[in-house]
Parts: C-alpha cells; structure tokens; sequence
C-alpha cells in the first residue's frame, strides 16, 4: 500500500495532463448513498422503476417524488476531503479536469473550476419538449411532475436517465480530455456504467498512469489500474496529496 500510494505520488508529481472520473464513491462520505452495493439507491428503487427515462413518461410523478427524497437528501452534504483533494490538485497544477458521473455539485462546492458533468446536474430541471432549463427548487417544489412555464411540457431533473444519452458536450470534451492526460484518477465508481466507464480504458490505450481509489476492487483494478489506492477516498486522496506536495516541495 505504501509503495503503491508512492508511486501513485510519483507519478502525479511528473504528470503533464491529470484527469480524474469520479463516480457516486467519492460524495459516499458526505453522506450521499452509493448506487450499487447492500445499501445502494437502487436496491431500494430499482432501476426499471426509478432510474429510466421510460420510467419517468410512463409515471412521472412517482419518479418525480422519489428525485424530490433524494434532493432532499443530498440538500445539505457538503464536500468531503475526497472532493477537496481533487480541487487541491487543481490549485497545485497537477488537475486538468474532473470528469464526474455525479449530480450532486460537490466537486464546484469543493473549488474544482474545471467540471464536466457527465450525467447533468439535478440542481436543474429540463423541459422535454422545449429542452429549456429551470433551477430545481427544492423548496417551492410541487407534488405532481412540474411543467415548463413556457410550452407546457413535462419537466424532468436535468439529469441523465437511463435511455437517454450523454450531453454532447460532455461526452465528446470527456473523451478527448481522456486521450489527452497522461495520468488518469478514478476515484468512486463500479466500473459498471457506460459509456463513462469506457474513459479509463481509452486512457490506459494512450499511454495513461491509472491512479484508483475505491473501497474495493472493480473491473479496472484487474485490468487497467496501475496503483491502487484501496479504501475510503476522504482518506487516501489526501495522502496522496500531501505526499505530491512532498515530492514537488511545496
Ligand atoms: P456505484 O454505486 O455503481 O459505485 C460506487 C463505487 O464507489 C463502488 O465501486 C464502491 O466500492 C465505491 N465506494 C464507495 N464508497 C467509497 C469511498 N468512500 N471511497 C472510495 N470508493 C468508494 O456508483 P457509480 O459508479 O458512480 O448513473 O455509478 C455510475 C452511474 O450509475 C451513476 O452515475 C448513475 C448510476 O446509475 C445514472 O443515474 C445515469
């Protein structure tokens, strides 16, 4: 473990081009549940039911609620040593980008400047007729499924449901980030959810040092990963950190 947090260190402090992805793992010490595992959102609300776009036009007021539980939830979690680590990075040149699968604002709240939303932001709703955008306003929220005050068309939070793609932006700006960095962290996530978990893998094919830290291995571990840094990342982000400090001397 030493050695590898080491050279994971070592690796950062020679980077060019750092890249993180981050998943539902690194917000899990704000106190925001993970998606997949014993305790996961959707053990309790199951995809079929909560997490689809189809889900929602055929009932979106239960999916409606289950997103107001949710925000409801998240409203007050604030970042975590994880999501400060990673806005360390950037403030020490050694953070290009943080690429995350996240909805929650944690990484902007944290000071990253540089964020791409790769499956929205649920601070906003999105009409889907007119693809306006309003702020989710937790406290003003209404019981059924809003709806767009300028065509009438049924609102949804701004985030990316199941059947339904990546915003442009994010998915091709992610992409090209991914090629370019020569070190990529992947902090939080299963591996299990496409096409995000596709950037490790086209960062390892060019070249890129694989930095992960998860409380367990995943698919990348056994296949790409070359340092990895097991346990909860509000703990072995700032090691790391404090140790490219060390390197760099500053
Ligand atoms: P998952 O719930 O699938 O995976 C969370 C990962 O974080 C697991 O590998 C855990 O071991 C790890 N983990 C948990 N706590 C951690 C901690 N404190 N430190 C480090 N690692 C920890 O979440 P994602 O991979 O983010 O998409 O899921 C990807 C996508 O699936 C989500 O963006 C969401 C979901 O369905 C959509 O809703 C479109």
């Amino acid at each position: 473990m030493a050695a590898t947090l080491e050279q994971a260190a070592r690796a950062l402090s020679d980077a060019k081009n750092v890249v993180a992805v981050t998943g539902a793992g690194v917000s899990e010490e704000s106190g925001i549940p993970t998606f997949r595992g014993d305790h996961g959102i959707w053990v309790k609300y199951p995809i079929e039911e909560f997490g689809t776009i189809d889900a929602y036009l055929n009932d979106a007021n239960r999916v409606w609620a289950f997103w107001c539980e949710l925000s409801e939830l998240v409203k007050d979690c604030r970042p975590n040593p994880a999501h400060y680590a990673l806005a360390e990075l950037e403030g020490i040149d050694r953070m290009e980008t943080v690429i995350t699968q996240n909805v929650d604002n944690l990484h902007q709240e944290a000071g990253s400047t540089s964020v791409i939303e790769y499956h929205g932001n649920a601070r906003h709703l999105v009409c889907l007729q007119c693809r306006k955008r309003a702020p989710f306003d937790l406290d003003n929220r209404t019981k059924l499924a809003p709806k767009c005050v300028e065509c009438d068309g049924l609102l949804k939070p701004d985030v990316v449901m199941f059947g339904e793609t990546i915003p442009n932006y994010a998915l091709f700006e992610a992409s090209a980030r991914a090629q370019k960095c020569d070190v990529m962290i992947v902090v939080g996530t299963s591996a299990q959810v496409f096409p995000a978990a596709e950037l490790p893998f086209a960062a390892k094919e060019r070249g890129a040092f694989i930095i992960e830290c998860n409380r367990e291995p995943t698919d990348f571990t056994r296949l790409i990963t070359d340092a990895f840094l097991e346990g909860p990342a509000g703990e072995t982000l700032p090691e790391l950190v404090t140790l490219v400090k060390a390197e760099l001397a500053i």
